[in-house]
């Protein structure tokens, strides 16, 4: 049977994305030409690669995943502007004006860069806290500089590429209790005149944990924001939990099978909130590579993404293209 292109099917929808890396663009070469038009950089735009030491900006390696995708009339996802990991010890010294400064100075660079070419930025990452009694997480940047620095960061991504739409990105955001978080801080920063445009959903599901209406109740909450949702790292392990103690060298036909349904209801509630949702990004391509391969168990396999090893479609694929 012919395979249909997922950019295709979708393109009265939303850009399909992936994630990928400059060491293995070319190595998903024929799939990213032929089902996908926007890339995400999985870590090549993130601070310890990106702005290794003071005043010094490596370019190259995202700018190898930027070139293919501005040569194949792809966009691209910029992740990201603050986060609490893969960033160097260096960021966070000094006053509160001095990291801020350094803040300032690191955007206005790196969004400065792409300028024209990122359409959306992840400007902030997982900066709200697992804890229920806890709203931003405990980290430096919110230690040190508290909710102010989220509003800075919009403003200078704003600055620096008044074209590009500002995100506010995010695990377990269906998660009812989250979910809430994110909103209210959504809400305090367009009320305040913040530039923010989308809240991004990374999705990174197991087969128990989130079901497809909590996706459903977190788009329709944020988008009484009159903001846009994105899933920006969708992925679908085939564990029931994240600690489960299995290892499948080949995975099992029942949980291949449970993980299509997953998916298919997933994009069933993603074609319903047309115009709200402007984007869904894979974190991968095809299953020979996947960061669950060494998150949160190292070297256990696992098979999250629509294509398989051997890059062919698996049943999740042909499950969200019939429709
Ligand atoms: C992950 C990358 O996939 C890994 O290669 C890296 O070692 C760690 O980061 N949420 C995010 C992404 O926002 O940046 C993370 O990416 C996955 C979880």
């Amino acid at each position: 049977m012919e395979i249909p292109s997922l950019k295709e099917v979708y393109k009265d929808y939303f850009p399909i994305g992936a994630a990928v890396s400059h060491l293995n663009i070319y190595t998903y070469e024929d799939l990213l030409k032929k089902h996908f038009n926007s890339l995400t950089p999985e870590n090549q735009m993130k601070w310890e690669v990106i702005h290794p030491k003071p005043y010094v900006y490596d370019f190259g390696p995202a700018d190898e995943i930027v070139d293919f995708a501005m040569k194949n009339g792809m966009k691209v996802r910029g992740h990201t502007l603050v986060w609490h990991n893969q960033t160097p010890g260096w960021v966070y010294a000094g006053t509160k004006d001095e990291i801020l400064a350094r803040l300032k100075e690191h955007i206005y660079e790196v969004v400065g860069h792409y300028k024209g070419k990122v359409y959306a930025w992840d400007v902030v990452n997982e900066a709200l806290s697992d804890n229920p009694n806890e709203f931003l997480r405990k980290a430096p940047w919110y230690d040190i500089c508290g909710e102010e620095v989220i509003e800075k960061a919009f403003i200078w991504a704003n600055e620096a590429d008044p074209n590009a739409k500002l995100f506010y990105n995010d695990y377990n955001l269906e998660d009812p209790i989250k979910r809430e978080k994110a909103y209210q801080l959504v809400k305090r920063l367009k009320e305040k005149g913040i530039p923010i445009h989308g809240v991004g959903i990374q999705g990174h599901w197991t087969l128990a944990w989130p079901t497809p209406k909590m996706l459903e109740d977190s788009i329709k909450r944020f988008s009484e924001l009159g903001v846009e949702v994105q899933i920006t790292e969708f992925d679908i392990s085939i564990y029931y939990d994240r600690n489960e103690n299995n290892n499948f060298k080949v995975p099992p036909d029942d949980r291949i099978e449970k993980q299509a349904q997953l998916y298919k209801q997933a994009f069933e509630i993603l074609r319903k909130y047309r115009g709200v949702v402007t984007g869904v990004t894979f974190w991968g391509v095809a299953d020979d590579y996947t960061w669950l391969y060494f998150w949160p168990v190292r070297g256990r396999e696992d098979y999250p993404l629509l294509f398989d090893k051997n890059h062919n479609p698996k049943k999740a694929f042909w499950e969200i293209v019939k429709f």
